[in-house]
């Protein structure tokens, strides 16, 4: 078996499952690490959920609502593939930490419910991979259920995202009448088989595919059926392009599979699908010593970048994890990295590997893994590791705060606890923290409301603060830049309306945006950023 870095790398697929939410990401979650091998009996991850919950209080929101809000890296190995499932939060308030994500994802698997089609949230999420260049692979899931014509919702894929749909199989019909799919590169049908009404275990085990022209054929479809799948295979790939393997890796193109994954069907082939087609990590744009390069996987110095870090995964440990997506070279347990802003050196001897059931020691990783490191405060989201520490990769952004809100703690001893803590939580890079330079108050921003609610709960369940979060009186806030006189002269004449970030840079919290806009206009030496570039 090959070890080199170039060669693991290139059997690494590491993606992410973008959909609206209840389009099925958690079902297919679940039944691609059943596929993989990684699960034995489906109900596993909802039973790890469970598990997790009981530990991590904080969740009930998450059970309360129905809603996913902390991301997760699952890996499993199979057919000689390192699989590294990127698991990204569904509501729109978490938009940032998805972002976030999706910055370590070299592809993602897009679900349409059959039903529904391109709701809201896939388009926004789908707008962030186009920015990043991350390939799509489509999965039109609840083929069980009445679904809208396939061509409709390949014509929808290709006038709203602009993208060149090429499905590679082809149903027979949806809902009750749903029998299956044609394999269109192979000329195979695949028949589905529901088998009661039960959960998903009675549905393991469809019927083995059979040649199409061939006579098995008449135990799955009438002749009308199959003259009517064959009617529409013919037309779907005179219409659409052919799989084009380059256009989809540039992003023009999405391969479309179909499928149910309550009922495991069509898994199976989306994660050949996955293997097949979604790419290993590829070279990244970075900067060492103000030159710009490219970090190819291969590359002997070991590098990567924290994309995710993720404060009390255990709240007895008050442990926090950095996720770090590597980027090049072999990393071996008890190595030493260096964080490139900061230049401090950490011995990692004690990086995770995250697999569905359980977390593992990783004694080795390469380009394309995630590894999470327990720290405490060293590592932040965004940093760059390398074993030189001389390296730098392309910014991940903080996005703009879009409500900023005062946070005080019922108990007034407790508010040096509250400092600790607020601090502790913005570290993790989902809210932001300011400190305005007069008073005492503590304000949190946050891309939408629902994140100061799982803070408050967070803040309760993890550290035992009972807290109020009230208007302030800022609509927005800046980080500004500029020449060192400047800026001091700028803050010297706004004292009462600046603040600092958690890293100690000055923010100018306007009170409207109309304010903004005054002070941009009268102080042009100096730059006003919406989110922060760590340096
Ligand atoms: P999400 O993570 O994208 O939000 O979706 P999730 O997997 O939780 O699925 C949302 C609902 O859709 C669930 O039903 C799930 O069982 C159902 N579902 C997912 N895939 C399929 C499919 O292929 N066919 C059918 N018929 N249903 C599917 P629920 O009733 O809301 O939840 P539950 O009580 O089943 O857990």
């Amino acid at each position: 078996m090959s070890t080199s870095p170039a060669a693991e790398a290139a059997r690494r697929r590491t993606f992410a499952i973008i959909s609206h939410p209840d389009a099925g990401k958690t079902t297919l979650t679940e039944n691609l690490l059943l596929a993989g091998g990684a699960i034995r009996a489906a109900g596993a991850v909802r039973a790890r959920g469970e598990n997790r919950r009981t530990r991590s209080d904080w969740m009930k929101i998450e059970r309360e609502r129905g809603i996913s809000v902390s991301a997760s890296v699952m890996t499993f190995d199979h057919d000689g593939l390192m699989f590294n499932l990127l698991d990204t939060p569904g509501h729109e308030d978490f938009s940032e930490d998805t972002y976030r994500t999706l910055t370590a994802a070299d592809a993602a698997v897009m679900v349409l419910d059959a039903a529904k089609g391109i709701e809201p949230q896939t388009l926004k999420l789908f707008e962030v991979c186009r920015m990043r260049d991350i390939p799509i692979i489509t999965f039109i899931n609840k083929m069980d259920r009445e679904a809208q014509d396939p061509f409709e919702l390949l014509d929808e894929v290709a006038s709203k995202l602009a993208l060149d749909p090429s499905p590679l199989y082809w149903p027979a019909g949806s809902g009750g009448r749903f029998k299956g799919m044609l394999d269109l590169r192979r000329d195979r049908f695949l028949p589905f088989q529901k088998k009661g009404g039960g959960g998903p275990d009675e549905d393991e085990g469809h019927p083995p595919a059979v040649a199409f022209k061939g006579n098995a054929i008449v135990s799955y479809l009438e002749p009308d059926e199959q003259e009517e799948l064959a009617e529409n295979a013919e037309l779907a790939m005179g219409g659409l392009k052919a799989f084009d393997p380059q256009a989809f890796l540039e992003g023009h193109m999405t391969p479309v599979f179909f499928g149910s994954a309550l009922r495991h069907f069509g898994v199976d082939q989306l994660l050949e699908g996955l293997g097949a087609y979604a790419p290993p990590p590829k070279a990244v744009a970075a900067r060492r010593n103000g030159e710009d390069i490219h970090v190819a996987p291969g590359d002997r110095e070991v590098t990567g970048f924290v994309f995710k870090v993720q404060a009390n995964m255990d709240p007895n440990h008050r442990d926090r994890i950095a996720f770090l997506k590597l980027c090049s070279g072999r990393f071996t347990r008890g190595m030493k990295l260096k964080v490139q802003n900061t230049g401090k050196q950490l011995s990692v001897n004690a990086p995770m590997m995250f697999f569905a059931s359980d977390r593992e020691l990783a004694e080795d990783a390469y380009a394309g893994d995630v590894i999470g490191i327990p720290n405490h405060g060293v590592l932040r989201v965004g940093d760059s590791l390398s074993e030189t520490g001389t390296l730098r990769f392309a910014g991940l952004p903080n996005f703009a705060p879009e409500i900023l809100q005062r946070v005080r703690v019922k108990d007034p001893l407790k508010a040096k606890h509250l400092k600790r803590a607020l601090e502790s939580l913005a570290e993790e890079g989902v809210t932001q923290l300011f400190r305005p330079s007069l008073g005492a108050d503590f304000i949190v921003g946050a891309v939408g409301q629902l994140q100061f609610e799982v803070m408050a709960d967070r803040l309760r369940e993890e550290y035992q603060l009972d807290v109020i979060f009230e208007p302030s009186p800022y609509a927005e806030a800046r980080w500004i830049t500029g020449e060192k006189a400047d800026v001091e002269d700028f803050i010297g004449k706004h004292r009462s309306a600046m603040g600092a970030d958690i890293d100690e840079q000055p923010v100018f919290l306007g009170k409207s945006s109309w304010e903004i806009g005054y002070v941009t206009e009268r102080f042009p030496k100096i730059a006003f950023h919406r989110s922060k570039e760590r340096a």
